[in-house]
């Protein structure tokens, strides 16, 4: 169910406290802390299992003043700001000097978002009367998928008394995580897309007239950006829309047990070569809202391997494609292992 207004004004109040809250917003839900308490902070560091010096998005309220938490703020950010904020936008702009060591990964950058889903709003709001930020990863044990339900939270940390809410907003209507757009360094290296999201490159070049290349070695660390990040258990291999049918025989032959993740039709007898299977929407907004929760369904029936159909190309697929890469990254050379 639902948050209600009480149960936000309680989880403000832990916040302040410097508790840590688990909540809701439209693209993952994050695990949030004080931006300005280091203790708070580094409890989300002990709870995720997360590796210190990855820096943290701080989330602020809609309205919040970008200068407190940025020295230097490029006219690109507030016109990207005025365009998709509130929204699953990051931007990584130069660090205001009183923001943490802990929250910044030591860097002299800062990022910033500014989520759209009313219980993260409102949640913002009430925390020290909208004038804070909640830095927040993604509610999910390190190296996990991301949680887009309430449920998947509580799946990861179960009662565990370092959280002292979780916030329910539904299911995430993105369903992956915020475009980061590094406009730090953009007299020098323009803006870089540090990991792709529903805003695309092409969204963001209609904004701001620049189109941003990606990032390079010399771009700010980002662990999503890590090549293993985002990846269920089981092994994931991704076959395009013809290949499907005939791996899932031969794999169906050595007696694999098989998942698949697909969004084209399956024929009778591929889907009796299946133990399960979560069929997607052709759309990349609603392939994305329901790829982690049927990630995290597969993951969970105790299947062999999860083969995805490769979704098709083009700019608004950019996001999937790459946490599909990622999830499949960990399972190179597990296919030939699986036919032998
Ligand atoms: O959609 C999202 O962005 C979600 C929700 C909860 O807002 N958050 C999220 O957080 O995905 P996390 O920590 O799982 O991923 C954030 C990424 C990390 O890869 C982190 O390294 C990068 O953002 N990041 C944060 N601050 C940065 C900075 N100053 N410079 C470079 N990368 C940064
Ligand atoms: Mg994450």
């Amino acid at each position: 169910m639902v948050s209600d207004n009480q149960a936000i004004v309680r989880a403000a109040a832990a916040l302040e406290a410097g508790r840590l809250v688990a909540f809701p917003t439209e693209t993952v839900y994050g695990l949030g802390a004080d931006a300005e308490n280091p203790d708070a902070v580094a409890a989300i560091y002990a709870l995720k299992g997360r590796p210190a010096g990855h820096p943290l998005i701080v989330h602020v309220p809609d309205g919040a003043d970008l200068s407190y938490w940025a020295a230097v703020i490029p006219d690109e950010a507030a016109r990207l700001a005025a365009a998709f904020w509130p929204g699953p936008l990051t931007m990584i702009l130069k660090r205001a000097a009183h923001v943490p060591a802990s929250v910044t990964g030591g860097q002299d950058t800062v990022g910033l978002r500014c989520p759209s889903h009313p219980v993260a709003q409102a949640l913002l709001s009430a925390f020290r009367g909208g004038k804070g930020g909640v830095a927040a990863p993604s509610a999910n044990r390190f190296g996990h998928v991301s949680p887009t339900l309430a449920q998947h939270v509580r799946d990861e940390f179960g009662n565990d008394v370092r959280l002292a809410a979780v916030l329910d907003g539904g299911q995430s209507e993105v369903g992956i995580e915020s475009t980061i757009l590094d406009l730090s360094r953009i007299k020098t290296h323009g803006p870089v897309l540090l990991r792709p999201g529903r805003i695309s490159a092409a969204d963001i070049a209609a904004v701001i007239g620049k189109a941003p290349v990606g990032a390079d070695a010399a771009a700010p660390r980002a662990s999503g950006t890590l090549s293993s990040h985002y990846a269920p258990a089981t092994p994931v291999v991704l076959a395009t829309a013809p290949e499907v049918a005939a791996l899932c025989a031969r794999l169906k032959e050595k007696g694999r047990r098989i998942a698949a993740i697909h969004y084209s039709p399956l024929s009778a007898e591929t889907q009796s070569f299946l133990f399960s299977w979560q069929m997607l929407p052709v759309s990349a907004a609603a392939y994305s809202h329901g790829f982690y929760a049927a990630m995290r369904t597969l993951d969970g029936v105790g299947a062999d391997v999860i083969v995805i159909e490769r979704p098709p190309g083009g700019d608004a697929w950019e996001g999937i494609h790459d946490r599909l890469r990622r999830a499949a990254h960990g399972s190179a050379g597990v296919l030939e292992k699986l036919l032998a």
